[in-house]
């Protein structure tokens, strides 16, 4: 336990300090000012319950065939940015293992989401709707999204009761040099009372 905690004091706190443009992809050619600041291990907040917690590290698609409950929150990548690939440097932290570098970026192998592909988005989603044993299902999922807010209003409908809640945001400066920038995003809470 000692061990998890501090590795995740080490993730964190490296994070603030590294020489990116938030997401690892690429490292920044210059050392922006943050990074060039020492590292200083701070604790990672923690806190003890009396709850009981299951945490997994496996496919959701996989695991949802496992596991029962009352309420889903689902929180998917929504876009073709894979996870594995932009953050390959903090699983390395984690993993503290020997690997060879890819390309010019040195990245390290990492598993490929189905959600992060076009073609496969809309039916991972169905197929965890389909096997999920809950029956209050909350997606979270950007409008501009891979899969339309139409396309899961019709995935959701085919299980049950489909409800949806929007809230807009205003768009995070990093973004703010797209052409044809929208000043807000709107942020989708699908919801879907399903029929077990
Ligand atoms: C939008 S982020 C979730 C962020 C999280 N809710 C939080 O607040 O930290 C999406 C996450 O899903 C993970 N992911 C992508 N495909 C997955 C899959 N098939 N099974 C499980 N996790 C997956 C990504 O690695 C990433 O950590």
């Amino acid at each position: 336990k000692v061990y998890f905690h501090l590795l995740a004091s080490l993730l964190e706190s490296s994070d603030k300090i590294a020489n990116t443009a938030s997401v690892y992809g690429a490292f920044l050619k210059k050392l922006k000012k943050s990074a060039s600041k020492k590292l200083i291990l701070e604790p990672a907040i923690f806190e003890l319950n009396d709850n009981e917690h299951l945490v997994f590290n496996e496919n959701a698609n996989d695991l949802i065939k496992k596991i029962s409950g009352d309420i889903l929150y689902l929180d998917p990548p929504y876009n073709h940015r894979e996870y594995g690939a932009n953050y390959h440097l903090l699983n390395t932290i984690a993993l503290y293992d020997d690997f060879i570098p890819k390309g010019k970026t040195g990245l390290r192998e990492y598993k490929k989401s189905a959600w992060c592909k076009k073609n496969s988005a809309q039916s991972a989603l169905d197929d965890l709707l389909k096997s999920a044993k809950f029956s209050q299902i909350f997606l979270s999922y950007n409008n501009e999204g891979i899969i339309s807010p139409d396309e899961i209003r019709k995935t959701m409908s085919k299980y049950g009761k489909y409800k949806c809640f929007t809230k807009e945001y205003r768009r995070f400066k990093a973004d703010s040099k797209r052409e044809h920038k929208a000043d807000s995003v709107v942020e989708y809470l699908h919801f879907l009372e399903k029929d077990l």
